[in-house]
Order: C-alpha cells, then structure tokens, then sequence
C-alpha cells in the first residue's frame, strides 16, 4: 500500500471482506504523516457484503469499515455482490451439508440505505458491482430514486470487454470499474481456468514489444484508452510500479481495434458456486 502512493497511486479499491482495511487505514495514515499525500488526495472504495444487505444492517457496517480505515468518510461505497446471504458475521454461510445459506434479496431496499449513507455525509458516492442490466433496471427505476448509482464494478479486460453492459451504463451515466483487468490470478475456487491467461496472450505480447512494455501494461493501458477504469491487484512492489507506467504510450486506433476483437464473451470469474441463488446475476446476457 505504501509503495502503491509513493508511485503514485491514489485510487483504492478494498472492502471488509478483504480483511485487510485495519492495515489499509495505518498505511494510509503513515503517508498523511510523513506529508507523502492528504487524506483527500485518496479515493478509497469500500464494499458493502452479502451477509449485511438488510437495511437497518448497511449504516452499521459501514461504520466497521470506518472504524478500521480510521476515516470518517469512504470516498465510494458499493454493493459487492446482487446476492443476499443469511445476515451475520459469518461471511459465507452455509449448512450443515455446505450448502450457501440465502436470504431474500431487496436490491432496492439495500440501495435506499445506501442513498441515506450518501445523505449522511459518510460517503460521497454510492454504486454496485457485478450488476446485471436488469438489477441495475431495477435501481434505476426505483419510484422515488434520489441517486443513480455512480459506478457498476464488474470484470472487463481485453478477453471480456463487456460491450453491452459499457453501452447500457454508459447511455445512464454510470462508470465501469473494470476488475480483473489483467486476466485475474489462476485460483480455480474463484476462476475459470478453461481460459487462458490473458497475459501470454500472443496479440498483447507483439504490441508490447513494439513499444518495449510488457503484455500487462498493454492490457491496462487498453482499457485506460477506453475510459474503463482500472484496479489491478499486485502484492510485489516491482508490478506495481510496473503497472503505473502507462502513461507514456498510447495504442494507436488500430492497435485497440485489434485487441478489442480479442473478446470472448467469457468470464474468468463466473461466481458458480453461487449460481443457484435468485439473483445469481450472470444467467442474463449482460
Ligand atoms: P502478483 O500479486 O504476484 O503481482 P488482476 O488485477 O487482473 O486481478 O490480476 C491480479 C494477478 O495478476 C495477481 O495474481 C498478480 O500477481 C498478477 N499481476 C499483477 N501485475 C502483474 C504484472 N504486471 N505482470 C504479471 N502479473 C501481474
């Protein structure tokens, strides 16, 4: 975290669930203290779980969040998954044969809590992930909508470009968060690994070489020049520096024509293990 500001990073992309806003909030308050970046200078994104999407339970875990990042304010707050689990702290809950334990999903109700956070000061914008065209419908004709939501985070790289959805959202104003924007890792809990790594991708190699970057760069920059934005997720110090030097190359039209038929319409992060819930969102097209 600290090496990510000090090249330059200033977009976050964390939530509860990833155990780790403790340890993202005293990093963040040791750059604030040695005068490496302010408070406001980071745009820090924190995820509401399937297991807290009952309203009276949204301003409550927030406050969790808050408390960790020792903030007083998150900067985005967004609900992680269309997908309600058994409200309480055990954050997969199953029975006693492993089955997911659901609970009726109200994606509106959950929103309304989530406009109130908004009112409240404690967060400045409030958005989804990995929302169908439908379930975002469903927000988005809400008798009585006070605000659209700003962001829908979903995969989008150059394997699964998303072309639908980017149109949907783009036509409403709402910005795609591309996650995953390097191909994801290879853990076939949470990945299909039926599909190769987009990093040896052959197409993104030769482009890179052109211009002395690596197929990662290429990926990113990519999407940089389609206005998608990007969260790549590294744990060692030299691809995150590498991941940030992008923005000295540009793709000429050609180039992103070429690496946008590169699209498969495939997800590497499919969710199976959840595809018997009601609200399971990836049954749709888009
Ligand atoms: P590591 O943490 O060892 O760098 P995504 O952002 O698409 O979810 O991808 C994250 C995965 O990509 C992680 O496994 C990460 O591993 C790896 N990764 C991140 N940056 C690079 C890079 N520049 N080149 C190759 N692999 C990378």
């Amino acid at each position: 975290m600290k090496v990510a500001i000090d090249v330059g990073y200033r977009h976050f992309d964390g939530a509860w669930i990833y155990g780790n806003e403790g340890e993202i909030g005293k990093a963040i308050q040791e750059k604030v203290a040695d005068g490496t970046v302010k408070r406001e200078d980071i745009y820090y994104c924190g995820k509401l779980w399937s297991t807290f999407h009952p309203p009276e339970m949204v301003r409550p875990s927030l406050e969790k969040s808050l408390k960790l990042l020792n903030f007083d304010y998150i900067d985005l707050y967004i609900i992680e998954l269309p997908l309600a689990f058994k409200p309480g702290d055990v954050i997969y809950p199953r029975d006693e044969n492993g089955k997911y334990l659901y609970h009726p999903t109200d994606l509106c109700a959950t929103w309304e809590a989530l406009e109130e956070l908004k009112d409240s000061g404690l967060v400045k914008s409030i958005g989804v992930s990995n929302f169908n065209r439908r379930q975002l419908e469903l927000i988005l004709n809400k008798p009585g909508l006070k605000y659209k939501p700003a962001v829908n985070q979903v995969e989008c790289h150059p394997y699964f470009t998303q072309p639908k959805l980017r149109e949907f959202c783009d036509s409403h104003g709402i910005v795609i968060v591309g996650y995953s924007p390097l191909g994801t890792c290879r853990d076939s809990f949470w990945v299909n690994t039926e599909i190769p790594p987009l990093l040896d991708d052959a197409l993104l190699n030769s482009v890179a070489a052109k211009y002395k970057k690596t197929s990662a760069q290429v990926a990113l920059r990519f999407q940089l020049q389609r206005n998608t934005v990007i969260i790549p997720k590294s744990f060692n110090p030299e691809r995150i520096k590498e991941n940030f030097e992008i923005f000295d190359f540009s793709l000429t039209n050609e180039e992103m024509k070429l690496i946008s038929a590169l699209n498969r319409n495939e997800r590497y992060v499919q969710l199976l293990m959840w595809k018997d819930h009601p609200e399971y969102p990836f049954n749709d097209e888009y």
